[in-house]
């Protein structure tokens, strides 16, 4: 059996993948120095999930994206740049100052003409999106507790084969060593994620763990 990989083996592993698969310019450098300046959270994926996000866009073709929690731009620049010319990503967003922020970004990132960012409660932006459907891959990065109602909406707006990928399922680690509801919340997710008959689901051991779920061809 291969040797467990120590942390610090790890986080060079982690250093050599960026270095070889993920470039992060300076339009996308500068969205994560105005979070700061805005003094918004510290909790965007981070490039190498930004570049996995852009993988998956390419896997399953996707030209119609959601994402549910814009915050400041920094993963839709990475998802709609994986786009085609005709794509287009949704993004959802609670905080009018976050929404402002974002806008921002995609202006500055030059990718404003693929993406519409919708302000308000998510559940209440996808009610409206789903005329707009079927979608290809729906994104899940925003509050916890709704993650399972996201994802039933994922799945019922998904085309066959299309995928649904929800960021934060290990949670630091505490979806094993549960310390809040969120914890809790995230655990649940993923264990309906695993239980769903619709998706082939799998947990990406990458950065903060990406759960990903292809939906079925129905029978
Ligand atoms: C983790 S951040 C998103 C990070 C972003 N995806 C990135 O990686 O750059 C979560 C965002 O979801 C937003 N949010 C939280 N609850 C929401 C809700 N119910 N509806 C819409 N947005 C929500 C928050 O305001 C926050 O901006």
């Amino acid at each position: 059996m291969a040797d467990i990989l120590s942390d610090m083996t790890r986080a060079r592993l982690d250093e050599y993948v960026d270095e070889l698969f993920v470039e992060e310019d300076d339009a996308l450098k500068a969205i994560q120095d105005e979070a700061n300046r805005q003094q918004l959270p510290a909790i965007s994926v981070r490039a190498f999930e930004g570049r996995l996000l852009q993988m998956l866009v390419h896997m399953v073709g996707a030209k119609k994206v959601i994402e549910i929690g814009a915050l400041a731009g920094y993963s839709g620049v990475w998802l709609a740049r994986a786009l085609p010319a005709d794509g287009k990503l949704y993004t959802l967003e609670y905080s009018s100052k976050h929404a402002a922020v974002s806008r921002a970004s995609f202006e500055q990132a030059g990718v404003h003409d693929r993406i519409e960012l919708i302000e308000g409660r998510a559940v209440d932006s996808l009610a409206k999106l789903v005329d707009k459907g079927p979608f290809d891959l729906v994104f899940i990065d925003a509050d916890k507790g709704s993650y399972p109602v996201y994802l039933q909406w994922a799945i019922e707006n998904l085309r066959p084969g299309g995928l649904v990928a929800a960021h934060n399922a290990f949670r630091s680690g505490k979806v094993i060593d549960q310390q809040s509801d969120e914890d809790r919340a995230m655990d649940a997710f993923n264990r309906a994620m695993a239980a769903e008959s619709q998706l082939e689901s799998f947990i990406l051991a990458i950065g903060d763990g990406m759960a990903v779920g292809v939906k079925k061809a129905s029978i």
